[in-house]
């Protein structure tokens, strides 16, 4: 009776691996990073042995470089990193790689080939898809397009302005005037308001959806008309209330492409590494064009979704409580059958 008390009440725990993953985000302030932390976070419970340790640089590259090193210094067993501005992060994320850290970059790319692996979309070919959308808008004559640029140092940006440019170079007949917004609503609002008058612009391209959706709402205060006739194309393409599926949907934005947050990816990908499984140099997500064709199926489509993660959240976490009384039971009837020996 002894011995098999012993051994009901051994029989769990030293089998899961623990790990510690260190996250360093460039801001968590905005709702794509957001969706990406949560992405994050649902994929992490199904990796009980996996913890992970979350830094916010709320958009400065210094904080960002003073976290790494400390998730560096705490050796933890995997950084993740989203870099706030490329060139100034590159230095503090190869050192986590050097100090033998897998490290993931994610989403913005650092100037370095010194990483374990890199996951996210091409922001290069979205921008160039919204360039070839925007040709597919222009005018007979001379169309004007606004370009509103998320921050100038983040490798998306960038690359999604020249995505954009080579899709129209060689025409004559655009006139392109350049906004900036650094990814915030409440910048590019300013700015474009800043332009004074609306009436020759044709088309807005802006970063992401939430510029694109102040650009409208700043125009609309001044000029309703204008606002109603020009065309806004943003990226991301959230799902949600209020965000890009839906102003697409309702026709407040002409276009939007998905911006993949790889947040579920990043922690897959983490956990293979930390077990020993080999993984690739690059994982390529993929975008695609949301305009008012697919929009309103598509955001049907991600409410079902929602619900259905809802839905296996709360089992999961019934699952979790009927566990823990059974191994409250379990942790009893062994108690029992060792007092029963010992009488
Ligand atoms: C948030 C965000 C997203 C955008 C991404 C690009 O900071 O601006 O809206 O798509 O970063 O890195």
């Amino acid at each position: 009776i002894f011995i098999l008390s012993l051994t009901i009440s051994c029989k769990r725990g030293g089998e899961e691996k623990e790990f510690v993953v260190g996250i360093s985000h460039s801001s968590v302030n905005d709702s794509w990073r957001k969706a990406m932390m949560l992405d994050m976070q649902v994929k992490a419970s199904d990796y009980p042995g996996m913890t992970l340790e979350m830094k916010d640089a709320n958009e400065d590259n210094d904080t960002q470089i003073k976290q790494i090193r400390e998730l560096v210094k705490k050796k933890v067993d995997l950084i993740i990193i989203s870099a706030n501005e490329s060139g100034p992060v590159t230095t503090a994320a190869v050192e986590a790689y050097r100090a033998g850290i897998p490290t993931i970059i994610i989403d913005r790319k650092i100037y370095s080939e010194e990483y374990t692996t890199f996951i996210g979309a091409d922001n290069y070919e979205i921008g160039r898809a919204a360039g070839l959308f925007t040709n597919s808008l222009l005018k007979n004559g001379k169309t004007t397009i606004v370009e509103i640029w998320g921050r100038e140092g983040s490798s998306s940006a960038l690359d999604r302005h020249n995505g954009f440019s080579d899709a129209l170079i060689h025409n004559d007949n655009i006139i392109l005037k350049t906004v900036y917004g650094r990814w915030h609503r409440d910048e590019a609002k300013v700015n474009i308001a800043a332009l004074g008058s609306f009436e020759d612009i044709d088309i807005v391209y802006a970063h992401n959806d939430v510029m694109a959706l102040a650009a409208r709402e700043a125009i609309m205060e001044v000029n309703p008309q204008a606002a109603e006739r020009i065309k806004f194309i943003g990226i991301d393409a959230l799902p949600g209330k209020g965000k890009g599926i839906e102003a697409v949907r309702d026709g407040y934005l002409t276009a939007s492409f998905v911006y993949p947050t790889g947040g579920s990816t990043a922690i897959k990908v983490a956990w293979q590494i930390l077990n020993g499984v080999p993984v690739s140099k690059q994982y390529a997500l993929t975008s695609a064009l949301i305009d008012k064709d697919n929009a309103g199926t598509i955001y049907l489509q991600t409410e079902q979704l929602a619900d259905y993660q809802e839905q296996i959240e709360k089992q999961r976490n019934n699952l979790d409580k009927m566990f823990s009384e059974y191994r409250f039971l379990q942790n009893s009837v062994g108690l029992i059958l060792l007092l029963l020996g010992v009488v």
